[in-house]
């Protein structure tokens, strides 16, 4: 497959970024599997990208501990809206940033869907995290499948509501992950046609908020469903900086495939 020019690519740092979700949670097992996947990056030319886990609570200290030194990353998968306080059950980004995890993902679906996540508490956390120079990883994206104006319609929205109150400055630190909500949990990722319009209509709406600019330097990734088989042509397209991945990724050498194909194909 071809490589890509793009005139703007060079600036933006390909990510390649993982959650485990709540599907492994013992800190020994996912320790080994972090090891592995540090010494898989070691010995694969992937120095130019940024690869980054989101590890299910539980684990995240075991991931710290693993990941310090090397060059992958890792962050939580929600915050306390608030550095301190009164949040009972919640993840405190004061313990993220003590652990030397830089990302916080924020917006998924499914805190949305199954922890009724709103876009004013989403907000808060958007901004408690910059606040603080960590990455906020923030997911969009449509619920129900559509195309064309209703698409940008909806995008646009979202990013006016997440986005349009945090400063020029600030806001190119956002990493965006498109993660259509019918796209994540299936067998297939959505059509590769689709994230790339998707991902070209999101770049506009940037554009259409801040300046072009600003909008050239915003990462914007995919998630849903990603997996081996489709992801170099996911990443074939100037406006795709890379992607989120799920269960695809969960296996140590899937994982480490992923990374290698995004890196062949955003090599410098
Ligand atoms: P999935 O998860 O690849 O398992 O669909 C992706 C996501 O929710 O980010």
């Amino acid at each position: 497959m071809k490589k890509i020019s793009s005139q703007f690519y060079k600036k933006r740092t390909p990510i390649v970024a993982m959650s485990y979700k709540n599907y492994l949670n013992k800190p020994e097992e996912v320790g080994l599997l972090v090891e592995e996947i540090i010494l898989g990056l070691k010995e694969s030319k992937t120095e130019f990208m940024e690869c980054f886990l989101f590890p299910s609570m539980g684990t995240i200290e075991t991931v710290a501990r693993f990941c310090k030194g090397s060059n992958l990353g890792f962050g939580a998968q929600n915050i306390a809206p608030q550095k301190n306080g009164a949040y009972t059950g919640e993840f405190s980004i004061e313990s993220l940033i003590a652990l030397g995890g830089r990302y916080v993902e924020l917006g998924h679906f499914e805190r949305k869907t199954l922890f009724f996540e709103t876009n004013q508490q989403i907000k808060e956390k958007i901004h408690l995290t910059l606040s603080e120079s960590m990455i906020p990883v923030l997911c969009i994206g449509e619920t129900i499948k559509c195309e064309g104006q209703m698409l940008e319609e909806i995008l646009m929205e979202q990013l006016k509501e997440l986005l349009s109150e945090i400063n020029e400055e600030k806001v190119v630190n956002v990493i965006l992950a498109y993660e259509p909500g019918w796209a994540i949990g299936q067998a297939k990722p959505a059509s590769i046609a689709h994230i790339h319009r998707s991902h070209t209509c999101i770049r506009r709406c940037c554009e259409r908020l801040f300046t072009k600019e600003i909008a050239e330097h915003i990462r914007i990734i995919y998630g849903g469903s990603v997996s081996l088989t489709e992801v170099s042509e996911i990443v074939d397209h100037q406006e795709v900086d890379g992607v989120f991945v799920g269960r695809f990724g969960h296996e140590v050498n899937q994982f480490l495939e992923i990374i290698q194909r995004v890196s062949q194909m955003k090599e410098e």
